[in-house]
C-alpha cells in the first residue's frame, strides 16, 4: 500500500473524518489572513486532497472566531509593492491557485463552512467551492474600500457570479458588514444556521454528497459550470457530450444501475433518494 500522504503545515491544519477532509485555516492570531506562506500551503493541501482516498467531501473553514479576514495586507500590499510586477504576478497567481483555479472545478465535491470574519479576498474560495454554509453570526464584508482599493485579485468576479448586481455593487461601494443571514439572502453563500449547529448541518450536507456516485457528482458540478459561461446551442452540444463521457467512464455504471433500480426491480424512486451504491 502507498504511504498516505503527509499534512504537516504551519498555516493550514489537515483533519479526516469519515470522508470528510476538514482544511482549517490555520492564523487565528491574525484572524486567519491569507499569507504568502498560506498559499503556497492551501496549494500543497487541495493537490494532495485530490488523490487521497480519505477525502471525499472538501471542507474549508477557519481557526478559531474567524474563517478568513482577506488577504495578509503585508505579504500582499506592504511588502510586495516594491517587488517586480514578474514577482507580484506570481505571488498572486499562486494564492488564485488555489482559490479558484483549482477549486471551482475541484473533482471532489466542496463545501466552504464560514465560521466568522469573512473578509475581502476570502470571498474568493467561498464562491470557488460548490457549497457554502455560513454561521448567522459570522460577519462578512468587502473592506476593500474602507482602506482604497477596489476588490481585486478576483473577488469582483467571482462575485458577480453569486450576487446580484444591485446588492454586489452596494457592499463593494459601501463595504458595509453583513451577517450570514444577509449572505444567504443575497447568494453569497447557500444557506445559515446558528453557530452552535454549523458543523452539524456541514456534516449533514456532506454525508448526503457522500451518498451519491462521485464520477457522476463530479461531472455534474463541472458540467454546470462550464454550461453557465456558454451559449445556448454550445451549451447544448457540450452537456449531452459530458452525458455521454460521464456514462461512458462511469466505473460503477450508476445509470443502468439506477434505471433497473426504478424501472425493473420497483425498489426505490429516484425523485426521492439515490439508486443503492453497493448492489
Ligand atoms: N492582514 C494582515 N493582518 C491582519 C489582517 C489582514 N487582512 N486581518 C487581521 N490581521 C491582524 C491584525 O493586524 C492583528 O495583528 P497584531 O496582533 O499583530 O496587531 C491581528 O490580526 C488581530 O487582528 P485584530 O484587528 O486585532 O482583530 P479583531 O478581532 O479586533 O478584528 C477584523 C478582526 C477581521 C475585523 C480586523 O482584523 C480587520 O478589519 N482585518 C482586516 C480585514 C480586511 O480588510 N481584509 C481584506 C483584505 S483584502
Amino acid at each position: 500500500m502507498p504511504e498516505a500522504p503527509s499534512y504537516d503545515y504551519k498555516t493550514v491544519q489537515v483533519g479526516f473524518e469519515d470522508g470528510i477532509a476538514w482544511v482549517t485555516l490555520n492564523r487565528p492570531e491574525k484572524r486567519n489572513a491569507v499569507s504568502a506562506e498560506m498559499a503556497t500551503e492551501m496549494v500543497d493541501v487541495v493537490d494532495k486532497l485530490e488523490i487521497d482516498d480519505r477525502c471525499q467531501v472538501f471542507v474549508l473553514t477557519g481557526a478559531g472566531e474567524s474563517f478568513c479576514a482577506g488577504m495578509d495586507l503585508r505579504d500582499y500590499f506592504r511588502s510586495s509593492d516594491a517587488d517586480t510586477a514578474v514577482k507580484r504576478a506570481r505571488l498572486y497567481r499562486t494564492n488564485g491557485t488555489w482559490q479558484w483555479r483549482r477549486l471551482l472545478n475541484y473533482p471532489k465535491p466542496t463545501i466552504a463552512m464560514v465560521n466568522g470574519w469573512c473578509f475581502g479576498g476570502a470571498f474568493t474560495p467561498v464562491i470557488a467551492c460548490d457549497i457554502a454554509v455560513a454561521a448567522d453570526e459570522a460577519t462578512f464584508g468587502l473592506s476593500e474600500i474602507n482602506w482604497g482599493i477596489i476588490p481585486a485579485g478576483i473577488v469582483s468576479k467571482a462575485l458577480s457570479t453569486v450576487v446580484r448586481q444591485r446588492e454586489a455593487l452596494y457592499y463593494v461601494m459601501t463595504g458595509e458588514t453583513f451577517d450570514g443571514k444577509r449572505a444567504a439572502q443575497i447568494g453569497m453563500v447557500t444557506e445559515s444556521v446558528p453557530l452552535a449547529h454549523l458543523r452539524q448541518r456541514t456534516v449533514e450536507i456532506a454525508r448526503v454528497l457522500m451518498k451519491k456516485n462521485p464520477n457522476v457528482l463530479r461531472q455534474a458540478k463541472t458540467a454546470f459550470k462550464y454550461a453557465a459561461e456558454m451559449p445556448w446551442d454550445a451549451a447544448g452540444e457540450y452537456l449531452m457530450a459530458k452525458s455521454d463521457q460521464t456514462t461512458f467512464n462511469d466505473p460503477e455504471r450508476g445509470r443502468e444501475k439506477g434505471m433497473g433500480q426504478f424501472l425493473d426491480e420497483k425498489s426505490y424512486k429516484p425523485g426521492l433518494a439515490p439508486y443503492r451504491r453497493d448492489d
